[in-house]
């Protein structure tokens, strides 16, 4: 089957990092057309997945933007649709990976009479998007697309009150293939020397820079755990949060953690980092959709402690395979934190159970068997 993969980003988000793994199997025949340059473009390069830089031009509309701004947005949009109706009659179908790729993506599979596919990596609830986002992806995805592939029930569920349609959506999770999780001993101790991380018991946070990402619960749990406990802070502000940053170094002095706490930026060692931590927290305010990290931790062997909320829910059993808190409460969080660092034994079972779970239910050809099942109905739907 050939594929025209559309994506918005230039930058690595989970959601591009997902479509990687999607888009490897079918590397010899697919094109993945972004809407931006960036590193995300190297990556693909890197996995010899064909890549195309659609439009340089920047799209205004954002996650909050009102029906003005959404409208006005279309017409800035037009040559970019009609390059993608012309590039989409080469490939049998259409697969949106984000929202803008999916307003694009409708119109220029109505006007290239090929089916759409929309993966939803989002919830698409008022914490996340503004009304009108969620109105035009919700009516692009029921007029035009022919499946919908949710990355979790929570994400499905928040799409069919939104209005979504059940009838075409279907849930995959994100795929992983284990061995990219198992890391050299030698490697972990480097990089634990290398950030004097020797003695510490490490709390690892592995997300962009966001306030929805929370990485103030986890610098003000932080601060009420003993004083062993230090934490690094992996990720970038990918989209232009650079407030926040200025915020959380704020806090860092104010809560007296300059001794505690590494901003590391973004990294592409995560498995090495995440090894090298003993604890793993997942600290959304807002619900998570899926939450690559959490499955991450999940398969390199360490416990992971993550905010009960959306996919995260569907990840983890509290106290069987992870831990589980209430989002947005640094009191409980520490405790978690301080239960693990007092129980390393229970805590160590604990970690190696999610591994075991992870490694067998988000295996990536699983993964990728569920997906081309979905894919090879479009023909008959179409
Ligand atoms: N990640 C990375 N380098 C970093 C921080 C994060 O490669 O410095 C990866 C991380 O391993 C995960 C993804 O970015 O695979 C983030 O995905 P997730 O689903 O957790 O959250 P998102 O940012 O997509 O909302
Ligand atoms: C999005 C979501 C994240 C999810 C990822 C991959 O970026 O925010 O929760 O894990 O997509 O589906």
């Amino acid at each position: 089957m050939k594929i025209l993969f559309l994506d918005q980003s230039g930058k690595p988000g989970g959601a591009e990092l997902c479509l990687i793994d999607i888009a490897k199997p079918y590397q010899d025949t697919c094109l993945v057309g972004l809407f931006a340059d960036g590193s995300f473009r190297s990556l693909l390069e890197e996995n010899h997945i064909p890549v195309q830089i659609l439009t340089t031009q920047a799209i205004q509309v954002r996650k909050e933007s009102s029906l003005i701004t959404g409208l006005g947005s279309i017409g800035q949009l037009l040559p970019l649709i009609v390059k993608v109706a012309q590039l989409a009659r080469k490939y049998d179908c259409i697969y949106a990976n984000t929202q803008k790729a999916l307003v694009v993506g409708a119109i220029a599979s109505f006007l290239s009479r090929r089916p759409l596919v929309y993966h939803l990596h989002d919830i698409l609830s008022s914490e996340h998007f503004s009304q009108t986002n969620r109105r035009i992806a919700v009516t692009a995805a029921n007029r035009f697309a022919s499946l919908v592939i949710a990355n979790s029930q929570a994400s499905k569920i928040a799409f069919l009150e939104a209005g979504g349609r059940a009838d075409i959506t279907e849930i995959v999770y994100n795929g992983f293939n284990p061995k990219n999780y198992q890391t050299d001993k030698f490697a972990v101790n480097q990089i634990r020397e290398k950030l004097e991380l020797n003695g510490k018991f490490v709390v690892g946070h592995f997300s962009r820079l966001a306030p929805w990402k929370g990485q103030h619960i986890l610098l003000e749990a932080l601060a009420q755990c003993p004083e062993q406990v230090t934490a690094i802070l992996v990720g970038d502000a990918l989209f232009g949060e650079q407030d926040y940053v200025q915020q959380l170094h704020r806090l860092v002095t104010t809560l007296k953690l300059e001794n505690r706490v590494k901003f590391l930026g973004f990294r592409s060692d995560i498995p090495q980092l995440m090894t090298a931590c003993d604890l793993v927290a997942h600290t959304s305010t807002a619900p998570e959709p899926f939450g690559r990290v959490i499955v991450e931790a999940m398969l390199c062997g360490k416990p992971v402690v993550a905010a009960a909320s959306g996919g995260a829910m569907e990840l983890i059993e509290h106290g069987i395979n992870g831990f589980l808190a209430t989002p947005g409460k640094p009191q409980e969080l520490a405790q978690v934190i301080t239960a693990c660092l007092n129980n390393s034994h229970e805590t160590a079972a604990i970690a190696n159970r999610g591994q075991t779970v992870a490694s067998q239910r988000f295996d990536v050809d699983n993964i990728n068997k569920q997906i081309a099942q979905l894919l090879s109905r479009l023909g008959t739907k179409a």
